[in-house]
């Protein structure tokens, strides 16, 4: 420990002193929630403004924070953002063009990191050092392992109020280059409304859900009002992209204990953890969860490892033929694929899984249909026709996996809110589909 406090202190630096170390033209690596660095990116931003500094791009996957180099316009030109999955703090930015983002499936993240990319230096935040020299990544699996390979130089914010994850990814202070210490509160999201009409289709889903299944939850408010709707179920397993709040509950009252999982038995697993401070602290040297890197945790053939997986995820619009479009409405860009596809897929690969994506029928107050004769034009497919499984909205479920595109479109409009189906009806009539 003698060593390893001796190496901490020869390569604790300031954020100021940090940003200075940044050169023009650097490919900066981040990757997502609480693994991301907002002390370096705010003391970077600041030399930005004041010195003549170009062409850095950064790259990150979901944002935790409202990086300026997203939000100030002064610093276009100079560090700009490139987003593997363009959330809140990205889309406006992405939508104006002066950030960019690179279209994938989460599972390949690290492998296009390992087979394409370069990291001038990797940013990221861990917890405290132990006394073995290793930082926890807390919160994140994810594909830090590949960028912190693939990075020249690895610049670390410590923050104590990160948690310790004992099943996760850990870097060593041999690895690291430079240390800032920076402490705060982790980043919390505000929970999603649930109202009546996500409980009714938490419920509708809830009912299709065995005892014992594994389930995914997607972002979102269905997602979370379904994760509620199980908490009367017995012997569920969670393996997941994102942890969010309603697993916790899910586990707290006895819904989840893992017990009938093929793979990772009595673990609940993710690839990254968001949200709240109950998530933080429920993460925290426990045991029971394991945060693993995406391209295991998203693999199709890794999911199907377990029977009854359920996977459950949202939607901005769905065509007749099942088309899902969960990413843009129309051309401008809402965030990215995520691990949709990967559990469709892996869902439909599991013995006895299935795959919900869900969604309320109407937007803006019942003024738009989201089930659509044709794609909004410039809409960009999720999920694709031959990957869907189930379409759910307030109105009932859609079974269109192998199903025919007249009984796809018999089934959809079905489900679609009562005053648009006669014109759904008619549009697909001169779609020449044989309703
Ligand atoms: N036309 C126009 N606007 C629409 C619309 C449509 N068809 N559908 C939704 N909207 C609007 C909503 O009114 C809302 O606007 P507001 O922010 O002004 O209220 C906004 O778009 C978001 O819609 P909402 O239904 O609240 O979305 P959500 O928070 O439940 O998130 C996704 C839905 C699809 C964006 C989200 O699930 C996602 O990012 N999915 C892709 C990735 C993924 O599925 N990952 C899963 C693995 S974790």
């Amino acid at each position: 420990m003698e060593n390893f406090n001796e190496m901490y202190r020869s390569k604790l630096t300031t954020a100021d002193e940090l940003a200075g170390r940044f050169e023009n033209g650097w490919f900066v690596g981040m990757d997502i929630g609480t693994s991301q660095a907002p002390g370096i990116m705010t003391a970077l931003a600041n030399r930005a403004r004041k010195e003549n500094l170009t062409g850095l791009h950064v790259t990150s996957i979901m944002d935790s924070y409202p990086f300026e180099f997203y939000t100030d316009p002064d610093l276009n030109g100079k560090i700009n953002g490139m987003s593997w999955f363009v959330s809140a703090a990205g889309r406006k930015a992405v939508n104006a063009g002066t950030a960019d983002f690179i279209p994938n499936y989460y599972r390949d993240i690290p492998r296009h990191i390992r087979n394409n990319h370069h990291y001038d230096v990797a940013c990221i935040e861990v917890a405290p050092m132990d006394k073995h020299g290793y930082f926890s990544l807390s919160a994140v699996g994810s594909g830090v392992e590949a960028m912190l390979e693939k990075a020249d130089r690895i610049f670390v914010e410590v923050n104590n109020c990160n948690p310790r994850v004992l099943n996760g990814t850990h870097i060593h202070i041999s690895r690291i280059d430079a240390i800032i210490e920076y402490n705060h509160e982790l980043p919390v999201i505000a929970p999603p409304v649930i109202d009546s009409v996500s409980e009714a289709i938490g419920s509708r889903i809830a009912e299709q859900v065995p005892d014992g299944a594994c389930i995914q939850l997607g972002i979102g408010a269905i997602p979370d009002a379904t994760g509620l709707a199980l908490r009367g179920k017995h012997d569920l397993g969670i393996h997941t992209e994102m942890f969010t709040d309603s697993m916790v509950s899910l586990i707290e009252c006895g819904a989840v204990n893992n017990s009938k999982k093929e793979i990772n038995r009595y673990k609940s697993v993710t690839t990254f953890a968001f949200g709240s401070k109950r998530i933080y602290d429920y993460i925290d040297d426990n045991p029971a969860i394991a945060i693993l890197p995406v391209d295991y945790v998203n693999e199709p053939a890794v999911i199907a490892r377990h029977s009854n997986f359920i996977s459950i995820n949202a939607a901005l619009e769905v065509d007749l033929l099942g088309q899902v479009c969960a990413e843009s409405v129309g051309s401008r860009q809402i965030s990215g694929t995520g691990g949709q596809v990967d559990y469709v897929r892996g869902a439909c690969m599991s013995p006895g899984g299935k795959s919900f994506i869900a969604f309320s029928a109407t937007a803006k107050n019942g003024t738009i249909s989201k089930i659509k004769s044709s794609l909004t034009p410039g809409a960009v497919v999720t999920t694709s026709k031959n990957d869907v499984d189930y379409i759910v909205t307030e109105f009932g479920i859609a079974h269109l996996r192998g199903e025919s595109a007249a009984s796809r479109a018999r089934q959809l409009i079905a489900i679609a809110a009562p005053e648009y189906r006669d014109e759904l009806a008619f549009e697909a009539k001169q779609r020449g589909l044989m309703i």
